[in-house]
């Protein structure tokens, strides 16, 4: 995992503050999804969260319903104006009432709450429960608690989170089943965010702005959403065709294996592993899921184990370990180009990164 997520990941507070350009070349696409819609922005205290900030100041222009924002008591004072530093508070807005089209302060209700405004208290079920879509950054640490409370309570959403979550067990489970995809804007690189100005921290891409605030890039962020739009429906140009030298069958999958999204044969109709980045081109019309390797594999399990295996590093050196890790990954027969392979006797083998298994539904 990245190391400036997996400090995200330590640090209590997980806050990551989304920068409004990331926000606003989202939700660009789902205009059509918010119309006339109560939105609830369940983890954002509204003076630091840029999706208050971006729905209130939108308001009109998206034609929303109600507006509602939970701002989780912070551990960070300095974010805390209100004097009142442990009771959480929620606001509500509910449009423009003077014409001026900015959201003044005398139109947002602002509220106290009883408890610490936690995504899972009652209180904050409330609002959850009078909301039609959840739209926010939950904390990395609580992704999959966030997703599952949106399930259970059947919420439309739109939130990001790592794109690891996709080898979350329950995650995977169900954008298998077709009940959350990946939105349409990020699909690679590093995403800003905003830190907080007291942050000490190592971070290579710590970038500083003139006033002082404090942002750091992200790698492997995605957008996660159970909104429709127009652009999942388009089909991922296939241009190679099947051959069974360059895209070899697994060892221990009854599949093919394709390194590169873009590479998938046109012309094979059996399974094939691609790479977990293959969800952002994913057309649910196009390709079927059917599983994810690794322990949690749906559908296709490792039909092979590699016990007796000994790991061996690109000079030969044994280091030591058997191939267990390789349990549940793909592996190919062979020795890779780069990184540790496995040894038993005659025999070499090397096991891949996680891969989702599809097939081709128009062949
Ligand atoms: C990754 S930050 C994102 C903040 C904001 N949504 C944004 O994108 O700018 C996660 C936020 O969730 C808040 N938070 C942490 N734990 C929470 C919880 N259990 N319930 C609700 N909010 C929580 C943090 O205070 C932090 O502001």
């Amino acid at each position: 995992m990245a190391k400036d997520l997996h400090n995200a990941k330590k640090s209590k507070q997980d806050d990551f503050y989304t920068q409004l350009t990331d926000i606003e070349k989202e939700l660009k696409y789902h205009k059509e999804s918010l119309k006339n819609k109560t939105i609830i922005c369940n983890c954002d205290d509204p003076r630091v969260s840029n999706f208050f900030h971006y729905f209130s100041f939108n308001f009109e222009s998206l034609q929303l319903k109600k507006l509602i924002s939970v701002c989780y008591k912070n551990q960070s004072k300095d974010l805390f104006t209100r004097e009142d530093k442990d009771k959480a508070i929620y606001l509500i807005y509910e449009g423009d009432k003077n014409n001026d089209n900015i959201p003044n302060e005398d139109e947002i209700d602002v509220l106290n709450l009883n408890g610490d405004g936690d995504f899972r208290s009652q209180e904050s079920i409330e609002l959850l429960k009078q909301a039609d879509i959840v739209i926010t950054n939950p904390p990395f640490s609580l992704f999959r608690e966030f997703i599952a409370q949106i399930m259970h309570y059947e919420k439309k959403f739109l939130i990001i989170g790592s794109v690891n979550a996709i080898n979350y067990k329950e995650v995977f489970k169900l954008i298998m089943d077709n009940k959350v995809w990946l939105g349409a804007s990020i699909h690679s690189g590093d995403r800003e965010f905003g830190v907080p100005k007291d942050l000490v921290t190592r971070s290579k891409s710590l970038r500083i702005d003139e006033e002082g605030n404090k942002f750091i890039s992200v790698p492997g962020i995605r957008w996660f959403t159970n909104l429709e739009y127009a652009q999942k429906y388009e089909d991922l140009i296939l241009y190679k065709k099947y051959n069974p030298e360059e895209y070899p069958k697994y060892d221990n999958y009854d599949a093919i294996n394709v390194n590169v999204t873009k590479e998938i044969p046109m012309d094979y109709s059996g399974i094939m592993g691609v790479p977990i980045t293959f969800l952002s081109k994913y057309n649910p019309d196009q390709f079927e899921i059917l599983g994810l390797s690794q322990k949690v594999g749906y559908g296709l399990e490792s039909t092979k184990f590699y016990d007796e295996y000994e790991e061996t590093r690109q000079d030969g050196t044994k280091t030591g370990s058997s191939g267990k890790k390789t349990n549940g990954n793909p592996v190919m027969k062979g020795k890779p180009k780069k990184g540790n392979y496995y040894v038993k006797g005659e025999d070499i083998v090397h096991s891949l990164y996680g891969r989702i298994f599809i097939r081709n539904k128009r062949l």
